[in-house]
């Protein structure tokens, strides 16, 4: 056979209809099947024959609740070798495993690394994972997740970008740049997979696969706009969610999938099911039986099946019968093929395998996941008492659950980090507690307490351990897990000054804490260096400068809470400070907003203005007028005054992170074009009106005062 696709000075189009030309019917549905763990020793058939695709390494349904053994090069290669030289026509696999924030160098969970609101981070963090992940043979990862939500019951929020749909589709471009760069041809890039495209977030109750009911308008205008923004950025795939929306399941919803996705976006890349997405159609009771739900899946839009097993089961059958069109399964091949053309992987299917040995877990890696850690941490409250002064006598006392944990640091969704080069809390924190420093493990209170009664400051390492986020980890209050609250209201009540530490993987709600404690720093999962870049902002050696990407509840009752809600008919107050509004028993403002970090600085804003039109420019004076050097995110909101649909009563448009020494004054501007000013009318097209809106620069949400301008 003339295996003219193998020429790589055509392009990738070119190579998979020479390709597609020679393919039978069974070996184009083999190219849409991913079983999860292919081995050689177990698949060596089905790949000889030609009936597997893509393979995806994970440890289970829900794999990032369970850590495996991690991936061997030379497996892979095996598995690679069979495929390439045993088979008819010699197409490699893509192998795939969820590399969501890190591989063996693990970075902050997502949510953590978008409270760093610094797209430059984000992106070295991807170009990281994918040298460390491709050194084992990983072509393709299931990341970047941008599900937007209000609702931190649902425990997949921290695996989020956040809840605006400006700072995840940016971060999550971001992403998508650093795993693929801009030649995927590369041995060291890894294709990408936006997820889980869409509404996924909007689980009812936070339960997670739940039923979501919402309109095209609200996914059009919140939900969508994230993965729109990834297409552009030219993502390789996309991942369909386990909902229904309105009552079809996204696995057989043509809608989303085929018209908005592939034919309005232009998407010219491929869907991949959920694990068993499109067997769950049965579930859902969408679909019959299998050889329904592999049609109804195919004809909505999903190329390839992940362990479902549905297509290779039944669409060879359902092509011969003419239930499926041949068109359609060529479209999905030609999506898979071109998707392994552009991955370069005909040229390079093997990998070297001394590498991972040489770039895994190096010293340059750690760094960077460090600086991005560090830049996570977002300071809530200081009553001034951080920075900590280092190498001091004080007295001062280090505890909690998590000061010594390892693992538990990595959070949800790390296969391949290793607990034992960990940085715990307790060992970052002795490059600077001096003499005066003890730490006494948080088991025993009553010993807890007896150490507190000797010192003068508590440092408390409290939270959530990553079990209790990620997929399937629904809570309903979003209190510290039961008795942490408790032993930190005895230790202040002993009369010492407190620290507090949060660790979580959502949105905890911390009234008490906020209240009472001397300064608290939310620090999300932070990662392999987590106790390293913890130390570094408790003591002052890097100043924080993490801003939520979420806002803070006050209590479970108040999900889902988000700033940018629409405007209603009767506006309730949600500004900070705002009154009770329409709870009997809670204020319904926020315990913190959106977009709130204090820094060891103190800014002040003045003189914002806004000049031009098409495109308008506006500024803003930031002064640091505080004693130390900070790190200040500069933050633009706007809210269209006048809209053909309900609009957010504030959105965010854009924000700049700008570095002030102390005493330093710096004019910050802003291009706003016209396509920032935009949304999804009723007729489900972007416009842009003309008329007045509000803008506001601010250090978060709820700060500033509006200033307006007319788009003409
Ligand atoms: C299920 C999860 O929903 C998804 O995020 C993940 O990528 C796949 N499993 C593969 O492990």
């Amino acid at each position: 056979m003339d295996k003219a696709w193998l020429d790589a000075t055509r392009t990738p189009a070119e190579r998979t209809e020479l390709l597609l030309a020679q393919m039978t019917l069974a070996e184009k549905v083999g190219q849409l099947h991913q079983p999860a763990n292919v081995s050689a020793a177990d698949d060596a058939e089905s790949l000889r024959a030609g009936r597997i695709g893509t393979s995806l390494s994970a440890s289970g349904a829900t794999a990032g609740n369970v850590r495996d053994e991690g991936v061997a090069v030379r497996a892979v290669n095996a598995v690679q070798r069979i495929a390439v030289e045993e088979s008819r026509l010699g197409i490699p696999l893509l192998m795939a495993r969820d590399v969501i924030h890190g591989h063996r160098t693990v970075f902050p969970i997502p949510l953590g690394q978008a409270a760093t609101w610094d797209a430059g981070l984000v992106e070295r963090g991807a170009r990281l994972a994918a040298v460390e992940a491709s050194a084992v043979g990983i072509g393709w990862t299931f990341t970047p997740m941008m599900d937007i939500t209000g609702d931190h019951r649902w425990g997949r929020v921290a695996e989020s970008l956040g809840e605006d749909p400006v700072l995840a589709g940016r971060l999550a471009a971001a992403t998508v740049r650093g795993l693929q760069t801009d030649d995927l041809s590369a041995p060291d890039a890894i294709a990408a997979c936006a997820k889980h495209y869409v509404g996924y977030g909007l689980a009812e109750g936070g339960r997670d696969y739940n039923s979501v009911t919402a309109g095209e308008n609200s996914l059009r205008n919140l939900q969508l706009r994230p993965f729109h923004e990834c297409v552009r950025a030219g993502v390789a795939t996309v991942m369909s969610s386990f909902n229904d929306i309105d009552g079809v399941p996204v696995h057989a919803n043509r809608r989303y999938l085929r018209e908005i996705l592939k034919d309005e976006w232009a998407f010219d890349g491929a869907i991949v099911s959920d694990w068993d997405g499109v067997g769950e159609i049965v579930q859902h009771r969408v679909a019959a039986d299998l050889a329904d739900a592999a049609r109804q899946g195919l004809e909505a839009g999903v190329d390839m099946d992940m362990v479902s097993g549905a297509y290779l089961a039944h669409l060879e059958q359902l092509v011969s019968d003419g239930a499926v069109s041949v068109d359609l399964l060529d479209d999905a091949v030609r999506r898979v093929l071109t998707l392994k053309f552009r991955c370069g992987i005909f040229e390079h299917p093997y990998t070297d395998e001394d590498l991972e040995a040489q770039v895994s877990g190096s010293d340059e890696h750690r760094a960077a996941a460090r600086s991005a850690a560090a830049a996570s941490l977002v300071l809530l409250k200081n009553d001034g008492i951080l920075p900590l002064a280092a190498a001091s006598d004080e007295r001062i006392l280090l505890t909690g659950p998590l000061l010594d944990a390892t693992d538990a640091l990595f959070g949800t969704w790390t296969l391949d980090g290793r607990a034992d080069e960990v940085v715990s809390i307790a060992d970052g924190l002795t490059r600077f507690t001096g003499p005066g420093a003890r730490s006494v493990p948080w088991t025993h209170s009553d010993q807890v307490l007896a150490a507190a009664r000797e010192v003068s400051t508590v440092v408390a390492f409290v939270g959530e351990h990553p079990v209790r986020s990620g997929e399937a980890n629904s809570i309903t209050t979003l209190d510290l897990p039961v008795g942490q609250l408790e032993t930190l209201q005895a230790i202040k009540a002993v009369g010492v000054r407190l620290v507090v530490v949060v660790l979580g993987g959502r949105a905890l709600s911390l009234p008490w804490i906020a209240e009472h404690a001397d300064a608290v720093l939310y620090a999300w999962h932070p990662g392999s260096e987590g106790g390293n870049a913890i130390a570094d902002v408790l003591f002052g050696a890097v100043g924080p400068r993490g801003r939520l990407p979420i806002t803070l509840p006050r209590s479970a009752g108040q999900q889902p809470l988000v700033y940018n809600h629409r405007s209603t008919g009767r506006p309730i107050a949600l500004a900070r400070d705002g009154q009770w509004g329409r709870y009997q028993d809670s204020l319904s403002a926020p315990l913190y907003p959106f977009g709130f970090g204090l820094t060891y600085g103190s800014v002040e804003y003045s003189g914002v203005m806004v000049q031009g039109a098409s495109p308008v420019t506006a500024s803003v004076v930031v002064t640091n007028t505080g004693d130390l050097a900070c790190t200040e995110v500069v933050q633009v909101y706007v809210r269209d005054e006048v809209a053909a649909v309900t609009r957010p009563v504030k959105e965010l448009l854009d924000w700049a992170v700008v570095e002030l020494a102390a005493g330093a004054s710096q004019t910050v501007r802003f291009t706003i074009d016209d396509e920032r000013l935009g949304y999804y009318g009723p007729d489900g097209r972007f416009r842009v009106d003309p008329g007045e809106f509000a803008l506001w620069i601010a250090p978060d949400s709820a700060s500033g005062e509006p200033v307006s301008f007319t788009r003409a």
